[in-house]
């Protein structure tokens, strides 16, 4: 998929040698001495699916948490009582470096089901040095197993812990925690929380500068619960991407077009929350900002980790086009990771990371909601899901 479309190719095929997509052509190709043929007649080949924004590692599930809000309590009044994300940072605390490795290994084989083969994975759900570098750790080995990348982040700044001021913690985030995460070259980005009750536009601007001081590059979550001055901060201090943008101003939105910050929507979170704000999705086109897809996939506000669903529903819950929620998914998820030149499409020279579907046609991998499209999964080459 390249250019502004799909970049659809009939009747076409994809030669990979070691591990790369070596050419890519619009007829039939005969297997060369040593290579391995996969029939892929009637089915649609695509990008590898790539997910932008996860909390893949955490401690213990929330469905108490589910339950409240459909008896009506909402999300902020659930985290303001003590549960939410410090309810999981409690649970991860607990676990072992290898009970947070196996749970996430099973997530990780649950993606690869979907058609995944990048995956960013957050801390966060620590709040404190030593936890925050453990699952970090388990981000790390679960890329070393090499069946699908893994682009580590820093959310340090995803909650204040309980009982300390919150000065204090940010203090600690960028005297010891930062400066700790780039000694152990263990994330490539920064995100913070940015709300006004969370840490607010000034705050999320000195933690992101400080995580850039040491090598991270910053990303954020922005406007999601209220209008907090996320996309402008996005904007000022060069964030790769930032994500939710349900309420941003259109000053902000404006000026995160002028950065080129790419827009990560998450509509697996404003349904399953049942958010009453949808992006502003028809000024983000106007203003040309890449916009990208992602599940953020975690155990309060989002436990769907499927990147086809996640494209079904930016289509009908937030009302892109079917063209553009599969760039979502592919190139521009790319983007939003600084991994365009690497993943994202099916061009010479890049990883072959391939997902191969059982659709009759591209628009299926959308219009079938809740079906599961993908036939095999390529990593780098390698053969890691197929359906049976
Ligand atoms: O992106 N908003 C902050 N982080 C997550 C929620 C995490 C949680 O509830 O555990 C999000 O939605
Ligand atoms: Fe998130």
């Amino acid at each position: 998929m390249t250019g502004g479309g799909l970049g659809i190719v009939e009747h076409g095929a994809v030669r990979i040698q070691d591990g790369r997509i070596a050419e890519v052509v619009d007829h039939p190709l005969t297997p060369e001495d040593g290579e391995t043929e996969i029939e892929c007649h009637g089915k649609v080949v695509l990008p590898g699916f790539i997910d932008p924004h996860t909390h893949l590692v955490f401690g213990g599930w929330r469905q108490n948490e589910f339950e409240m809000r459909l008896a009506g309590r909402t999300y902020r009044e659930i985290a303001e009582a003590g549960g939410g994300i410090l309810s999981t940072v409690i649970h991860t605390r607990l676990a072992t470096e290898e009970e947070l490795y196996n749970r996430s290994l099973e997530r990780l084989h649950e993606m690869m089901f979907w058609g995944t083969t990048t995956v960013e994975a957050k801390s966060g759900y620590g709040l404190d040095t030593k936890t925050e570098l453990r699952m970090l750790a388990v981000v790390r080995r679960l890329g070393e197993l090499g069946f699908c990348r893994l682009v580590p982040t820093f959310l340090g700044a995803h909650s204040v812990p309980k009982r300390m001021p919150k000065a204090d913690y940010i203090e600690r985030l960028t005297a010891e925690m930062i400066p700790a995460v780039e000694e152990q070259g263990v994330a490539r980005f920064c995100d913070v929380f940015c709300e006004n009750f969370v840490f607010n536009a000034e705050e999320s601007t000195r933690i992101l500068e400080a995580g850039k001081r040491h090598g991270l590059v910053p990303t954020i979550h922005a406007d999601e619960i209220e209008s907090s001055g996320g996309a402008e901060v996005a904007a000022r201090v060069g964030a790769a991407s930032a994500s939710h943008l349900l309420q941003p101003s259109d000053a902000g939105l404006a000026a995160m077009a002028q950065a080129g910050v790419v827009a990560v929507l998450l509509p697996g979170t404003c349904f399953f929350l049942r958010e009453a704000h949808k992006p502003p999705v028809a000024r983000m086109r106007e203003l040309g900002i890449t916009m990208a897809l992602a599940s953020d996939f975690n155990p309060g506000s989002c436990p769907m980790l499927a990147q086809p669903l996640t494209a079904q529903l930016g289509c009908i819950h937030y009302g892109l086009t079917i063209e553009e929620a599969l760039r979502g998914i592919t190139v521009n998820a790319a983007r939003a990771l600084q991994l365009d030149s690497e993943v994202g499409t099916l061009e010479p020279g890049k990883a072959a990371d391939v997902v191969v579907t059982d659709v009759p046609d591209y628009r299926h991998i959308v219009y079938r909601l809740g079906h599961n499209p993908v036939w095999m999964t390529i990593y780098g080459g390698r053969v890691v899901h197929r359906q049976f």
